[in-house]
């Protein structure tokens, strides 16, 4: 855990008259689960969303492994290896479990449509190998009950394994999870915290995430990132944010 996976480099973004980002500056190293907190509406979402390109920034940069995502488009970022999961999840609900993870796969394909269609020995071989990671992410995730369910009759903390299932089959070395206990029950949100540490340890991927829930970000992050009204606090051990004179002030007012 040292060099920077990725970096923030005085980075803002603004909607109209609303600063939601504000000349913010971070880096995340190889290796870490690096959780950002703050409270709603202090740009958590926005930064993810710079991230994956689904937003311009006004000003500043974003490198990964050094080099600057600011030309690419969004629909580049997964091969870069950078996946990630939405606040509210999106998947395809009149699709299966296996169905929504095997969407996560086009953009590792390195083939050609004749190839596809002439199912070359080549491509074969890359379905075969694609298979084995989706079996792998099952395994990982625990979904081998759910494999074969279609998503709209899933209950809400299962719909919420599947996404990160998903973007896990991309294989990334980074993943950005935003708010992964939101709507589950503590014993869900506990379980979290293990799925966190098997994505981090065993998949070996560095992990970013955006969370509310004070006692998930202690348990399962390195460093923790602050910020409020687009604006960073503090960076630290979740220890050192916690008591932080700043941070206590954006969460109880003076
Ligand atoms: N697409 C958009 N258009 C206009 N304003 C936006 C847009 N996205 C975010 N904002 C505004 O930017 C600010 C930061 O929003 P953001 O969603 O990043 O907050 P957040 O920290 O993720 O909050 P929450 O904890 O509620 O998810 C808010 O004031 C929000 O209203
Ligand atoms: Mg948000």
């Amino acid at each position: 855990m040292s060099e920077a996976i990725l970096a923030a480099q005085n980075l803002s973004l603004s909607f109209g008259g609303v600063h939601a980002v504000r000349d913010v500056n971070f880096e995340v190293r190889e290796g870490e689960v690096f959780s950002i907190i703050g409270p709603n509406g202090a740009g958590k979402t926005s930064i993810f969303n710079l991230i994956s390109r689904l937003y311009d920034c006004d000003s500043g940069d974003i490198r990964f492994r050094g080099a600057s995502i600011m030309g690419l488009p969004p629909h580049r970022i997964a091969g870069l290896g950078i996946a990630r999961t939405f606040q509210n999840t999106e998947l395809f609900e009149h699709e299966t479990v296996l169905k929504n993870m095997l969407i996560g796969r086009h953009v590792h394909r390195a083939t050609n449509l004749l190839g596809e269609i002439l199912f070359l020995p080549r491509v074969r071989r890359q379905e075969l190998e694609f298979r084995k990671v989706v079996e792998d992410v099952i395994d990982l995730l625990d979904l081998q009950t759910y494999r074969n369910k279609v998503i709209g009759s899933l209950p809400y903390g299962v719909r919420k394994m599947v996404e990160v299932a998903r973007a896990l089959c991309i294989q990334p070395q980074l993943i950005l999870l935003d708010e992964p206990s939101s709507g589950l029950n503590p014993e869900e949100t506990e379980d979290v915290s293990f799925w966190i540490e098997d994505i981090n340890q065993e998949y070996g991927a560095t992990v970013i995430m955006v969370e509310h829930d004070m006692n998930l970000v202690s348990r399962a992050s390195n460093r923790v990132l602050a910020i409020a009204d687009g604006e960073v606090l503090a960076v630290g051990t979740p220890d050192e944010i916690q008591t932080h004179p700043e941070v206590l002030r954006a969460y109880l007012g003076d």
